[in-house]
């Protein structure tokens, strides 16, 4: 079975935890995109969606799922989301679509995080996916030496020969052979850098469910 074909089937699978006439939170990446697109197909049960992205909002409008602003919602029951690691305690690894902060914001305001993977994403322990570190342009080569102190090596992201910009406007570092052993603790500690918007560890707030695409079938995992 392919990886997409995996993809799909997890955000099939989603589609049970969506709650009826409820406004959900919802995710950005291609598994995000397979789930929107199953999403589409029972637009009239939501009343709609809060976006991680631009990308992601412009794709719910075109199956005429309509956005709100997160300042217009009071609750959201869940959130749904793919991940770039993810550990068996919940603990993720995300950002490799850039989207960190947005989706970091979206998921503190949930109720539910549901992350939607294909099995390849399951790991005993975070960080051989390199780590993103959204930062303010200003002070990208500061952070990147405190993330070198740390015992990371930092890379700039790059799109198109210029410094990838966020939907926020800033820089990622994409910081590989961090150790992370205590995902929280590095999480707050790298959130704690002044200049650093947010670190794509989702630990403190992790996954309260996994569907993880396997060619045998969709695993669920609770945390
Ligand atoms: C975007 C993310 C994505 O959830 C993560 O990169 C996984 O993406 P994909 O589903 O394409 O593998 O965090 O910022």
């Amino acid at each position: 079975m392919s990886q997409d074909n995996l993809k799909l089937s997890v955000a099939r699978a989603a589609i049970v935890h969506v709650p009826e006439g409820q406004i959900i939170g919802v995710g950005t990446g291609s598994t995000a995109n397979f789930f929107i697109d199953e999403l589409g197909k029972i637009k009239d049960r939501i009343a709609g969606a809060v976006a991680s992205s631009v990308a992601t909002a412009e794709r719910l409008r075109s199956h005429n799922i309509r956005v709100f602003d997160l300042n217009e919602v009071s609750s959201i029951p869940v959130y749904i989301d793919g991940a770039d690691e993810i550990t068996y305690q919940g603990a993720m690894i995300k950002g490799g679509g850039g989207a960190l902060t947005r989706e970091k914001i979206i998921a503190s305001a949930a109720d539910r995080f549901i992350c939607i993977a294909d099995e390849s994403k399951l790991v005993p322990l975070l960080g051989a996916f390199p780590l993103p570190v959204e930062v303010i342009p200003m002070a990208y080569a500061l952070i990147a030496r405190r993330l070198t102190a740390l015992g990371g090596k930092p890379a700039l992201r790059m799109q198109d020969g210029q410094p990838y910009r966020t939907d926020n406007g800033n820089y990622i570092l994409d910081t590989r052979e961090l150790q992370i052993a205590n995902p929280v603790s590095l999480e707050n500690e790298i959130n704690n850098m002044p200049g650093v918007v947010t670190a794509g560890l989702f630990a403190g707030r992790g996954a309260n469910l996994c569907l993880l695409g396997t060619p045998d079938g969709v695993r669920t995992l609770e945390f």
